[in-house]
This record gives C-alpha cells, structure tokens and sequence, in this order.
C-alpha cells in the first residue's frame, strides 16, 4: 500500500510542505509506504483539450513536456493522494490547477482509474481563501469516485512566511488526526 502527497507550492519546505508532512507522518509509523512530491516550482501546462486522452486511452496526458505524466503515474499506483496547496488569490496554485485538470481528465477518460482512492485536500493561507482551494481539490476527489476522510477540522493551517503554520497547533492536531484516518482507511479497506 502506498500514499502519496502532493506539493503545489513552489515554496519548498514551506507552510504546505509541512502539513503534508504531518499527514504522512502517522501514515508511515503504520508502516505504509509515502512519498512527497514536489508540483510546486515546476512547469506543468493546462489542459489544452486535446481529447487524445479519450481517444487513446493509454493512463496518460498526451503532452509530454514536462512532469504531469510522471505524477500521474505515481497517482494511478497510490491507494491515497493527499494534494496541497498554498491559497493564491483564494485558490489553488496555477501547477495544481494544471494538475486536477490533467489528471483528473486522464482518470475519467480510462473509466475511472480514481475510484475508491482514499482523496485528501490540505490547504494553507495567510488569511482567507483556503476554504476555495479545500473545495477546488475535493471537487476533483468527489467526481472520481473517492473516498475522502473527513478530520476534526477543515484541512487547513495559518501561516505567511515559511515555517509560521507551526504555530497554529490545531492544523498540526488536524493533519495528524487525518493521516490516522487514512493509515485506518488504507489498513480496513484491504483485501476487500
Ligand atoms: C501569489 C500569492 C497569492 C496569495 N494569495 C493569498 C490569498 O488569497 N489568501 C491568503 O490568505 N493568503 C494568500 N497568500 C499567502 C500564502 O497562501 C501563504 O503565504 C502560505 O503560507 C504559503 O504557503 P507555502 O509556504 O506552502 O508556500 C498568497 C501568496 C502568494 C505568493
């Protein structure tokens, strides 16, 4: 079993990284493998509507220019995707955008490559918007056929600069909270 999280911010080791750390932390104390992926930083295009991806039907974006197919990839052999993403002007970063769209395409024209992956949406922001990028990434999640945990809160943290979301220990309590939950999915769902 593997999970897996997703890095949108292009700010390495910064507020989102953290908390998809936190995530994966209780994931792997039960022994299951994870993996961070950094997203953020890196060129990754929009769709461009193509169609290819219905037309070939081969698990993967035609545009292979940069790293959407290799996350993708990782996506289809993950049992749960965590993505996060910082809030930029109340959304998600334009990488993760590129992301949902390719992926969440790619997922659908295949018949579903998503469906019954534990989904998890983390978020952060200075001050407002992250309730937006929780939805935009859920609303990926919950027309793939998912299954999306929920935690003792919203997914999300406070923070500007690099390292402040350690301060607000009730996101630190949320995130650790949603990879219990997840490590419980993964664990029971097994063999069925
Ligand atoms: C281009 C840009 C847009 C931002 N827009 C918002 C916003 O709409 N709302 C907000 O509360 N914070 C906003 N922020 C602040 C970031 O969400 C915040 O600094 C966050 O902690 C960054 O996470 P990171 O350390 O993982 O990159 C924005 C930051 C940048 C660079």
């Amino acid at each position: 079993m593997k999970a897996i999280a997703i890095n949108g911010s292009p700010r390495k080791g910064g507020n989102t990284e953290i908390l998809l750390k936190r995530v994966l932390e209780p994931i792997a104390k039960a022994g299951i493998e994870t993996e961070l992926v950094q997203i953020g930083g890196h060129p990754v295009r929009g769709c461009v509507a193509c169609g290819q991806c219905r037309e070939k039907q081969n698990r993967l974006c035609s545009n292979n220019s940069d790293i959407a197919n290799e996350v993708i990839t990782k996506m289809l052999a993950a049992d749960a995707i965590i993505l996060g993403s910082p809030t930029y002007f109340a959304n998600v970063t334009a990488e993760m955008k590129a992301l949902i769209d390719r992926a969440g395409y790619v997922a659908l024209a295949n018949g579903g490559l998503f469906k019954r992956k534990v989904g998890a949406a983390v978020a952060v922001n200075r001050r407002g918007g992250a309730n937006n990028v929780f939805d935009a990434i859920n609303h990926l999640f919950l027309m793939n056929q998912m299954i999306v945990p929920g935690s003792i809160y919203w997914n999300f943290g406070v923070g500007r600069e690099k390292g402040e979301v350690e301060g607000d220990e009730e996101a630190l309590r949320n995130m650790a909270d949603l990879g219990e939950t997840i490590t419980w999915l993964l664990t029971n769902l097994k063999g069925h």
